[in-house]
């Protein structure tokens, strides 16, 4: 075709968007880059979400060498069409070529399934032969293939590709649901009435004019399944959950913290309705005065804008925290429209350290178990310390399972010695945070503490 005559063409019909498509892609195969990213330009002001004009741009920017924008734009377009086999084909030779072998594996594994039309076997190859390999079946164009592999890891397509380019925890595991995590039928309902219905129905919360969005933090002593909670939330949602350990962010170098954060919001709110996890929050939103470094206040000031959602809206964005100490957070974030709900995760009660039990012995070979006696002997053991008690009595039997060369079943006895050897740890909170509650209660922050210690009704 003559690139000369579709140029009139295009004079004729400016807003021909096949035609601007057309002549962008004929400058980009005569690496005349500015040109054919003007014209995508020009497709994207008339349609700013289309699809094949973004992943165009993400190539040309991948082709001019500015890989990690390509990689930003390529994720964003990942994340809002999921089903784009052609933009994780791209995002898996851009993995590829920046050494990320399995991360390239995972994009290419996700684009065939999603269309075995894109299967390339020459990419395939260089991919493997880069060590993003294993002993798994990979679609080829030549049909299902073994291939060696390792086991999979936590993440999957697009939370694979952001967790990596924003070098961030990011997990999103869907595999576990309420179902797993033992008793706290308060606190589940509190999740379903504060996150997941508002999330399921935004039309009826609009209707009594509230809105899907805002911020609910989750509070309490360590190892009381916080984190289990949130992730079991996440399964029982259909909507995107983006998990972001804070640590991470605060690794980074002064100023690339804030745009990060940025970044991890502004994902979100393409994804919405979605909820954002920040967990372990008392690592970032630590007391202003606590923080020397002005790069801790800058990030603070940085989350405090985005949940404010004054650049951008956080419609539909459900953001969720956790933490072990609250009163190391900045009251900054408990104002209206930021952590304005919070929810006490108490230690389990007696009916819900028996349900934890039960969760912890699924799978494993037991004899005399009685879930009733764990839960009788483990008077104020978090979640944790009866995962621990299972841990010490398995180890017990296996141990004695050495010596004797036969299978030793975990023994109600055994379970029974290790209630009484790990020690309960919630205690320890409570003593700090009773002194919180009782002496800088600011807003009724720790009334659910002072209740459940019996100091208030
Ligand atoms: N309610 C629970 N049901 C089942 N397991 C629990 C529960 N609470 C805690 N656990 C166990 O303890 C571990 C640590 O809990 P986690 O959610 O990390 O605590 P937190 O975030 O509150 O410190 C979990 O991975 C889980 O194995
Ligand atoms: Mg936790």
């Amino acid at each position: 075709m003559d690139l000369a005559a579709l140029k009139l063409a295009l004079e004729a019909s400016p807003h021909n968007i096949p035609l601007l498509l057309l002549v962008a892609k004929m400058h980009e195969d005569q690496y005349e880059l500015a040109e054919a990213r003007a014209l995508l330009e020009r497709v994207l002001a008339i349609d700013a979400a289309h699809a094949d004009a973004l992943l165009g741009l993400a190539r040309l920017l991948d082709l001019a060498g500015e890989t990690s924008e390509a990689v930003v734009r390529l994720d964003a377009l990942c994340s809002m069409k999921p089903d784009f086999a052609a933009a994780w084909l791209l995002r898996s030779r851009i993995a590829l070529d920046e050494g990320e072998a399995q991360l390239a594996r995972e994009c290419y594994d996700k684009a065939v399934a999603l269309d075995r039309a894109v299967a390339d076997d020459e990419l395939l190859q260089a991919i493997l032969k880069a060590g993003g390999g294993g002993r798994r079946t990979v679609m080829t164009s030549a049909g299902p293939m073994e291939v060696d592999d390792d086991e999979d890891g936590p993440f999957s397509g697009m939370d694979a590709v952001t967790a990596r380019e924003l070098d961030l925890e990011f997990r999103v595991r869907a595999d576990i649901r309420f179902g797993d995590v033992g008793g706290m039928e308060k606190v589940k309902e509190d999740i379903r009435m504060k996150i997941i219905h508002p999330l399921k129905n935004p039309d009826l919360f609009a209707a009594y004019g509230k809105k899907a969005g805002g911020g609910v933090m989750l509070y309490g002593p360590p190892g009381c399944g916080k984190t289990l909670l949130a992730r079991a939330t996440a399964g029982e949602i259909q909507a995107s959950f983006f998990s972001i350990g804070l640590h991470h962010v605060l690794d980074m170098y002064i100023g690339e913290s804030e745009q990060k954060l940025h970044k991890i919001f502004e994902l979100a709110r393409k994804a919405a309705p979605s909820v954002l996890f920040f967990d372990e929050i008392d690592a970032l939103a630590a007391d202003r005065r606590d923080m020397r470094q002005s790069a801790g206040r800058g990030l603070i000031n940085q989350f405090l804008e985005e949940l404010d959602g004054s650049r951008a809206s956080n419609e539909g964005v459900l953001i969720l925290g956790a933490t072990n100490a609250p009163w190391h957070v900045d009251g900054a974030f408990m104002r209206p429209g930021r952590f304005d709900r919070l929810i006490f995760v108490p230690p389990p009660d007696e009916p819900a350290r028996q349900e934890i039990a039960r969760i912890h012995a699924r799978g494993k070979p037991l004899v005399d178990f009685d879930p009733a006696v764990v839960g009788k002997k483990t008077e104020g053991f978090s979640g944790a310390d009866i995962m621990a008690v299972f841990e010490q009595a398995t180890e017990q039997a296996l141990s004695e399972a050495m010596r004797k060369g036969a299978v030793v079943p975990v023994s109600g006895k055994m379970l029974a010695a290790a209630c009484k050897e790990v020690k309960p740890s919630t205690r320890k909170w409570f003593e700090s945070a009773k002194n919180y509650a009782l002496y800088a209660n600011q807003s009724g922050f720790y009334d659910d503490v002072l209740i459940y210690l019996g100091l208030k009704k």
